[in-house]
């Protein structure tokens, strides 16, 4: 009787994790430091064992095949890191109610803002929602959100706008009932972003590395806790590529453990982690 079995050798060589890196940085501009080996054996060997591989040398060899050019977007989005929360970082929503709503207010009434690597939703969510609530006339504004993000999987979660309860526990109680409806059984609650929310927001695959399809120009860009996982060449090439995309006054925030320290750049700082292109 022959039982034999796919035994895979999950060890991951230093010369495998710097192949895997290679690959990761050319598709995405991701750049794994040291230390990620375990991260990046946990998140593949589930390929290998999916695909029937016995090791990660035949991974690797079957990436750079171009066999299945969908592996290459399969490991990128397996090896993101998308940790998000609504209204992160809220002082960015204090800047972006005082500076900019409160401004626009008076002259033309519209927005444009981009989250880009928006991962599974909650910021651009976040950035409609304080929009809803700081605008008085709201319905006779123009505003419109772009919410991007490389990785397929969170995308899909960010346009279905369905979250657990404990992810809810940074919005503040008063906009549950006024922006989410209650779903699920009672066993397991889940709420989903009303339409009137989601109707603002434009969701796209898109990555920051490659070619851009819009030419804005934007009144904000959030791209927070996104950079830090590049090197610094290609935060140099997005923070002047954001450069361009943006109004005259026009805003760039980044995370707050983020800088644009040591990036050459005509961004004027403004206070921590808000960058701002000066008027002409
Ligand atoms: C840690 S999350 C940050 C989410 C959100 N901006 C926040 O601060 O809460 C980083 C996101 O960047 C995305 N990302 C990484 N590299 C990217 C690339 N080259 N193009 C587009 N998105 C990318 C990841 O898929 C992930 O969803």
């Amino acid at each position: 009787m022959d039982i034999s079995f796919n035994a895979i050798d999950n060890s991951l060589t230093s010369d495998q994790f710097a192949r895997v890196s290679q690959i990761l940085y050319r598709a995405c501009g991701i750049s794994l430091g040291p230390g990620k080996e375990e991260l990046v054996k946990a998140r593949l060997v589930k390929r290998l064992r999916f695909l029937n591989l016995h090791n990660f040398d035949q991974y690797i060899e079957f990436v750079n095949s171009g066999k299945s050019a969908q592996e290459l977007k399969i490991m990128t989005d397996a090896l993101t890191t998308n940790k998000t929360s609504f209204f992160r970082e809220e002082q960015h929503f204090h800047f972006l109610k005082d500076h900019v709503i409160d401004v626009v207010a008076k002259t033309t009434q519209k927005l444009r803002i981009w989250s880009a690597g928006c991962s599974s939703g909650e910021e651009p969510y976040s950035i409609a929602m304080h929009l809803q609530e700081n605008i008085s006339n709201s319905y006779s504004w123009d505003n419109k959100i772009l919410a991007t993000d490389i990785s397929p999987t969170v995308l899909n979660k960010a346009k279905n706008g369905i979250y657990t309860e404990e992810s809810l526990r940074d919005v503040p109680v008063s906009l549950h009932s006024k922006y989410f409806r209650r779903m699920g059984t009672e066993f397991d609650i889940q709420y989903q972003v009303m339409d009137n929310i989601r109707n603002m927001i434009k969701f796209a695959i898109l990555n920051l590395i490659g070619p851009w399809p819009m030419s804005g120009p934007f009144d904000v860009i959030f791209c927070r806790n996104v950079m830090i996982y590049f090197d610094k060449p290609t935060r140099q090439k997005l923070v002047s590529r954001y450069y361009s995309l943006l109004k005259p006054g026009g805003y760039l925030f980044v995370g707050h453990s983020e800088s644009l320290t040591g990036t050459a750049t005509q961004f004027k700082y403004i206070q921590p982690a808000v960058y701002m292109k000066e008027q002409i």
